[in-house]
């Protein structure tokens, strides 16, 4: 019996060596292992040996099976590689080329963590269009048409009254118009101006936040902002609150951050003040209120908007803020 087996083995695998193409392997394969195939029949006839050669056959039966199975799978194989070299000519043992991966660009991983850390501290995100109306993008934000305030931020019309929104500030007043207090929003986004230099350019992005409930005071502002910054950068950050104007917050503010470049000794980058303008704030001016419907002797709010290409230059050392949007692959794969 076993001599059988050994023999059928080898008969099997001087056939496998002899056979050319696919069809044939797969014939073979049946043959001895399918339904009705030589090595199936056989193991169904060990019933018929004496009870103590049994267990010993089965198991010799059962490793010839799997060697067999083996052999026709590699063969197959090898026949569809064979193939496909000589039908497509190419050497199909080459190594294949490896797809680079690729990564997220500055601004987006700046813009993830400004608002990581402002949703820590309890802020929940909006956003709004960046085609806007006039209205959204200046009047409701008290600046009147030929405002002097419109002067500050040199805008793209798309036709009299609609424009790129030039600041993220456009998004408050959608959010007041559809929420009553409280709100506590930061709305990250694109905004454009008619501007370019090392600090600017057309396109930027901005962050804006707002929070309104009762008893909001300057004193909220300025904590919020400072621990946005020390967490954003480190506790030893040098930061400054300066007297602003906004038309649409009063008081007003502007955040400087100590120029990293010259560490506040005077540098192009921060036109020699040693201080770079990242943050523009104040305490939400009465007059948007009242074109919100918000009653201004209950309600108190603050709101900033933030410059993300301003802080990501101050935290990785760049000196040109165009250098994000040239798309120069050696620059960004430093991030
Ligand atoms: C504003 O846009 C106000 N909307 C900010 C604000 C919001 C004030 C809420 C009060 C309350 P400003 O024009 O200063 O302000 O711009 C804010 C920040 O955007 C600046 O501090 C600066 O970091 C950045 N920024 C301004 N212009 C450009 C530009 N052309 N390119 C890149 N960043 C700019």
């Amino acid at each position: 019996m076993e001599r059988t087996i050994e023999q059928i083995h080898e008969e099997a695998f001087k056939e496998i060596k002899s056979v050319t193409d696919s069809e044939s392997i797969k014939a073979l394969s049946s043959r001895y292992l399918g339904r009705k195939g030589i090595i199936t029949h056989f193991l169904r006839n060990i019933s018929s040996l004496p009870q103590k050669k049994r267990p010993e056959a089965g198991k010799r039966a059962n490793e010839v099976k799997k060697s067999l199975d083996e052999a026709f799978k590699l063969a197959l194989k090898h026949l569809a590689t064979e193939s496909l070299q000589s039908d497509y000519k190419i050497d199909v043992s080459l190594p294949g080329r490896t797809i680079k991966q690729g990564s997220l660009h500055p601004i987006t991983q700046i813009t993830w963590q400004i608002c990581e850390i402002l949703e820590k501290i309890g802020f929940d995100i909006a956003e709004g269009p960046e085609v806007e109306t006039d209205h959204y993008n200046f009047e409701a934000l008290n600046i009147p048409k030929n405002h002097p305030a419109r002067d500050m931020q040199d805008t793209f019309y798309v036709s009299d009254n609609i424009v790129l929104r030039t600041h993220t500030s456009s998004i408050q007043v959608r959010i007041m118009e559809k929420f009553t207090p409280p709100v506590r929003i930061i709305a990250p986004g694109r905004v454009y101006r008619c501007d370019s230099d090392l600090t600017h350019t057309p396109m930027f992005h901005q962050v804006e936040g707002l929070m309104v409930d009762k008893g909001i005071s300057f004193g909220d502002l300025k904590g919020i902002l400072t621990t946005f910054i020390h967490h954003m950068f480190d506790k030893k950050t040098s930061l400054r609150f300066r007297p602003s104007f906004f038309p649409f917050t009063e008081p007003s503010a502007e955040v400087d951050i100590l120029c990293v470049m010259c560490k506040g000794k005077g540098c192009r980058i921060c036109s020699h003040t040693g201080w770079l303008e990242v943050i523009g704030a104040g305490m939400v001016h009465p007059a948007v209120f009242e074109n919100v419907g918000y009653d201004t002797t209950r309600y108190t709010g603050l709101a900033f908007g933030m410059g993300i290409e301003r802080i990501a230059m101050l935290k990785y050392g760049i000196d040109d803020i165009r250098k994000f949007f040239e798309n120069d692959l050696r620059f960004l794969r430093q991030f």
